[in-house]
């Protein structure tokens, strides 16, 4: 039996062989995608990519868990880290404990995942030191999107990339195992990644990351309403999808399908 990787196992490898990463948020995937990345990420982007919602707002606590459970369920090699989301943390240290606790123990996972900066590290603190490792995310962070006015990189000018840098710095010191560093510009992110002792995981941030999470139906061209620039495409599974689908409905059509292979006793046609 393979043993799961743990968040200081995770943690360990700053610096070595790049940590490779990506979202999971249901069980068929989960198996597809165990054995070739080290963490799996059950990211609130499941607000966007599979309930058709315009941000990650309106995601539940609910909806994480269900999906946290599934993924979990559909691996046993990969770190699983849940997304805590928007409005179950930001209260308190008390507020996010519980909703961190309900995560861990309703799906199994290794850790939860906050977006915020200087103003969350008392609560990862809060929560490192209460047995929930906690997996930072500061750059451009999505639940914040109203406001920040939108999702344009950060880090443009000196200002914002110093504010990067020290949300960095003190997410990592309250006792991240990990920070996800978002949208911003790649000098940004090859500092914060030199300056942070432990793995500095990118999207959109520098190939100089200690690692690389994208969100799946990206990568297999399954989610086309937009296209950051920094997705890669891996393959075009949507366009299969459709052809596959137009084939299917010209079977029925045709009446070419179910053929006598697809059918209980069948009758032998005549003529
Ligand atoms: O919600 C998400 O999918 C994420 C990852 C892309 C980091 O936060
Ligand atoms: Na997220």
């Amino acid at each position: 039996t393979t043993k799961r990787l743990t968040a200081p196992e995770f943690s360990a490898r700053k610096g070595g062989e790049p940590l490779v990463c990506l979202t999971a948020y249901t069980t068929p995937m989960a198996q597809r995608l165990d054995s070739h990345v080290d963490l799996l990420m059950v990211g609130d982007s499941l607000g966007m990519v599979l309930y058709g919602f315009d941000s990650t707002l309106p995601v539940t606590l609910e909806m994480m868990i269900q999906h946290g459970a599934a993924v979990v369920r559909g691996s046993k090699q990969a770190l699983v880290v849940v997304d805590m989301p928007f409005g179950s943390y930001q209260e308190s240290h008390e507020q996010a404990f519980r909703s961190a606790a309900r995560i861990m123990k309703e799906t199994g996972c290794q850790a939860v995942k906050m977006e915020g900066g200087r103003e969350m590290a008392e609560t990862v603190a809060f929560l490192t030191r209460r047995g929930i490792p906690v997996m930072g995310h500061v750059g451009l962070m999505p639940q914040s999107v109203n406001t920040l006015g939108g999702y344009r990189a950060r880090g443009r000018g000196d200002q914002e990339a110093a504010g990067v840098m020290a949300d960095a710095i003190a997410i990592a010191e309250a006792g991240a195992f990990s920070i996800v560093l978002e949208g911003v510009m790649e000098q940004i992110g090859q500092a914060v990644t030199s300056r942070i002792p432990v793995p500095v995981i990118g999207i959109g941030a520098s190939a100089a990351c200690d690692g690389q999470v994208l969100v799946a139906e990206d990568v297999f061209g399954l989610f086309s309403s937009f296209k950051p620039r920094f997705v890669k495409r891996y393959a075009d599974l949507g366009s299969e999808i459709e052809e596959a689908a137009a084939r299917y409905a010209a079977e029925v059509r045709g009446r070419d399908f179910p053929g006598p292979e697809h059918i209980f006793g069948a009758v032998k046609k005549h003529g």
